[in-house]
């Protein structure tokens, strides 16, 4: 029997008394936040906001969805019949969000690293070609990698595997770092927004790396990395990662203030140090680096994705079912499970899995801000939104992390949602029934979003865009067909 515990960690702490996300306010950032430097998002009715529900937008949303519609004919999809219990138990993969950066930190080994728990996603795929084409040789079977990257030759990261995953900018860190100079193309904008790389550029820099920008490429080259006090002014999480695998090898100590907190942060800073590295602090917002002449292989197992568990736990709530997940690190999911319980979800939370049981209806969640770590995950937000579609009452859903991260709510609403949205947040009026339609997935999070909604759905649904949703989750429809679900991939 395990020891069950309630407190689990700062995520529910950090929640004020009705439950809200306090906004993350971390001085001058990238936000328009006080001090920061992005614009405020447009007034609704005046310009485009890039929300399609918006009036102003709605014409050039349809427009988009035309040519996304006519782009999809005769792609795979998933075919969903909804209002089927989602319930039983799984356990989840390993961490997206984890693997890739430790895979980027492979190149700093000079043995052999054998990673477990290495989710099979098209994200995974990238990351190993990326290490190929460097040089290093990699062998994936099941969910068990190894990567040795004594053979590592070459310095520029190619661009058609940049363009494939925007998060390849991690490799910017560690393979300059370990060969003197690095040269990728900048990934540039996405399908979430504009997506600066200016915090990386500038932690990099301050470790005496040298780097141009000369039009879409980046070139970095340095002469020797050496210690430095970096005080990241947004606790980015991609800018973090590229921080420490750059400051690990380098002459001396680096501090790293602002640092992201993220639970991938700490499965980094744990697989670093097990490969040589020494850093403590991680999981605070001040990281400390001795740097260490070099790195060497070892053994690791990536930590559970927290998000693939969001997922599941809101597909199981929005069908009445129950759900038990294994190993699923409940410490790292605190503030969702906070919001779940909050809509009439009982929780149970044990050491490293979690038992819930949803009501026959979901009640709305109230007001809900995104903010980093221990706040509530932005990449859980949109399956927040679907589950607001179908509880009693409202949810509101303010996004301050990236600017464009309400492109599924369109879908939502032609399934019969009640949505309204006003810049950065989306008021949510829960409805009795959604009903099946055919949707298109323009983001891996927005696509388990429409998963989710189908799932609860009247009838049949479609979900087109599976190359989104699996940049992220592990032949979604095998987990969830074990729980009780009717989805089949269509080829
Ligand atoms: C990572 C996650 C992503 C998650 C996000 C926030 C991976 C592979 N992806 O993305 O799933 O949604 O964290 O938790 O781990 N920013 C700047 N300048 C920079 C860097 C970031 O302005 O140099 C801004 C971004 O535009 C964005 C915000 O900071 O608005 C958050 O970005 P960041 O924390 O860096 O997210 P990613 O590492 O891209």
């Amino acid at each position: 029997m395990q020891q069950k515990i309630e407190r689990i960690g700062e995520s529910v702490l950090s929640l004020s008394e009705d439950g809200r996300v306090p906004f993350y306010r971390f001085g001058p950032g990238p936000f328009g936040l006080p001090g920061g430097n992005k614009p405020a998002p447009p007034v609704a009715g005046t310009e485009p906001c890039g929300n399609e529900l918006c009036d102003i937008c709605r014409a050039a949303g349809c427009k988009q969805r035309q040519k996304i519609e006519a782009e999809s004919d005769g792609a795979p999809c998933f075919k969903v019949s909804g209002m089927r219990k989602i319930s039983g138990r799984a356990r989840v993969h390993g961490a997206k969000n984890s693997v890739l950066p430790i895979l980027a930190a492979c190149v700093l080994c000079d043995s052999p690293v054998h990673l477990e728990r290495v989710p099979r996603l098209s994200d995974t795929g990238v990351s190993l070609r990326i290490l190929d084409s460097l040089g290093c040789t990699s062998a994936f079977s099941g969910s068990e990698a190894v990567v040795d990257a004594s053979g590592f030759c070459e310095t520029r990261i190619p661009d058609r595997l940049v363009r494939e995953m925007r998060s390849s900018v991690i490799f910017l860190g560690s393979v300059a770092a370990r060969a003197g100079e690095a040269s990728l193309c900048l990934p540039g904008g996405c399908e979430l927004g504009a997506r600066p790389v200016d915090l990386h550029l500038m932690g990099l820099r301050a470790l005496g790396m040298e780097i141009r920008e000369r039009g879409e490429k980046l070139y970095a080259t340095h002469h020797g990395l050496h210690g430095a006090e970096i005080a990241l002014p947004f606790p980015s999480v991609g800018a973090t990662e590229n921080i420490l695998l750059a400051a690990v090898c380098a002459d001396g100590k680096t501090v790293l203030r602002g640092a992201a907190r993220e639970p991938e942060i700490v499965d980094l800073c744990r697989f670093l140090r097990r490969c040589g590295a020494k850093i403590v602090g991680e999981g605070s917002p001040a990281i400390y680096i001795e740097g260490v002449p070099k790195l060497h292989g070892t053994e690791y197992t990536i930590m559970p994705d927290r998000i693939e568990a969001a997922t599941l736990l809101g597909c199981a709530a929005v069908t009445g079912g129950k759900l038990e997940l294994d190993d699923c690190a409940p410490g790292a999911i605190g503030s969702l499970m906070t919001v779940m319980r909050r809509m009439g979800c009982e929780l149970e939370i044990f050491r490293s899995s979690v038992r819930m049981m949803s009501p026959a209806r979901l009640t709305g969640a109230g007001l809900v801000e995104t903010a980093p770590f221990p706040g509530f995950p932005t990449d859980a937000q949109p399956v927040l939104t679907a589950m607001g579609c179908v509880a009693d009452g409202e949810t509101r859903v303010r996004e301050t992390i990236f600017e464009s991260r309400f492109k599924h709510l369109p879908e939502l609403v032609r399934m019969g949602a009640d949505i309204a949205i006003c810049g950065s947040e989306a008021v949510i009026r829960g409805r009795r029934k959604l009903r099946g339609e055919t949707l298109y997935a323009r983001d891996l999070r927005g696509g388990a979003a429409l998963v989710t909604a189908a799932l609860a759905a009247e009838g049949e649904s479609r979900i087109y865009g599976l190359s989104h949703i699996d940049r992220g989750y592990e032949r979604l429809e095998k987990t969830l067909g074990s729980l009780g679900a009717d989805i089949v991939r269509i080829r």
